[in-house]
């Protein structure tokens, strides 16, 4: 695999290692992947496996529970927990998976089943750590100081029964005004988040977000404002634009290839696609809770 994360390139070839042992990984194996990936935050793993089961009991190894929040993906190898990507040629600009809600995936998994035949629809991938530190006092002023706020329709399962629009509770701080709206079977809501946080493992702020990707993309965000009511001048979002830009990294997808990533780290995205292109056949995993993160010794100095 081509690309700028050549140090956290792994070659573990599971197939071969349950062969070998009936065991996915070595706990050395298992303790370097999670090294690597709590430090830099994003792990690229060549050849891992040509079988979707073995893959599915790795990422297993590391997931508590899965995010099924994007339903119009279509299920893939008859497992829920494994995805396609969004569909069409557009290109998607960086966003950090589902950021813009409570149920953010910790971990988003991108793995390889067939590469493109064109040389297009690479994998975009930005580091909000390195996006943050580069960005000019005036812009990290503007966003430590307030919020971001969405509005949001989330849909639930149509089978509930009942009429009308009543108060409803969900336990999430940053939740404001939620309602269970039977009539379009949805829960409404609006969600005050910022968009710079302390990243997971390591004791600095990351800039990983879901502001500008347009909304829509997304049919779950019905309006998206700072919480002060202030538009982002203009200047800001160019200063973001240009800087997320000249860190962007990009993957060139190889067969069996497996992507990591620390969703509250990094911002992922894609560009475009060729017309001609039929081959591209890339599947994701989000897992919403790590088996990792809660575990004592996380930070890294
Ligand atoms: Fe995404």
């Amino acid at each position: 695999m081509k690309n700028k994360f050549a140090t956290d390139k792994i070659k573990i070839n599971i197939d071969y290692n349950l062969k070998k042992s009936s065991k996915i990984l070595s706990q050395k194996e298992h303790e370097d992947i999670l090294k690597k990936f709590k430090k830099n935050g994003v792990v690229i793993f060549s050849n891992i496996s040509s079988k979707i089961q073995n893959l599915s009991k790795f990422v297993d190894l590391f997931s508590q529970a899965y995010s099924h929040d994007a339903q119009r993906r279509k299920i893939r190898f008859n497992n829920r927990n494994i995805r396609n990507v969004d569909v069409g040629y557009n290109k998607i600009l960086l966003h950090s998976e589902t950021s813009f809600s409570p149920s953010r995936p910790e971990i988003i998994w991108f793995y390889c089943v067939k590469p493109p035949k064109t040389n297009s629809g690479k994998t975009i991938l930005c580091d909000g750590v390195d996006l943050w530190n580069s960005l000019s006092t005036h812009t990290k002023t503007f966003f430590l100081g307030d919020p971001v706020c969405y509005s949001l329709k989330i849909p639930i399962n149509n089978k509930i029964k009942g009429k009308g629009k009543r108060p409803w509770f969900l336990n999430n701080p940053g939740v404001k005004n939620c309602y269970l709206n039977l009539d379009d079977k949805s829960i409404e809501f609006k969600y005050v988040k910022f968009a710079v946080e302390e990243a997971n493992y390591i004791n600095k702020l990351c800039f990983s977000n879901h502001l500008f990707v347009p909304l829509s993309s997304e049919p779950q965000i019905m309006s998206r404002k700072m919480y002060n009511g202030k538009i982002i001048p203009k200047k800001i979002e160019d200063e973001i634009h240009e800087k997320a830009n000249k860190l962007t990294k990009r993957i060139t997808w190889v067969k069996n290839d497996l992507v990591m990533i620390d969703n509250i780290r990094f911002m992922h995205g894609r560009e475009n696609i060729n017309k001609n292109e039929k081959e591209r056949d890339i599947i994701t995993m989000q897992t919403s809770k790590s088996k990792f993160r809660s575990e004592p010794n996380n930070k890294f100095s």
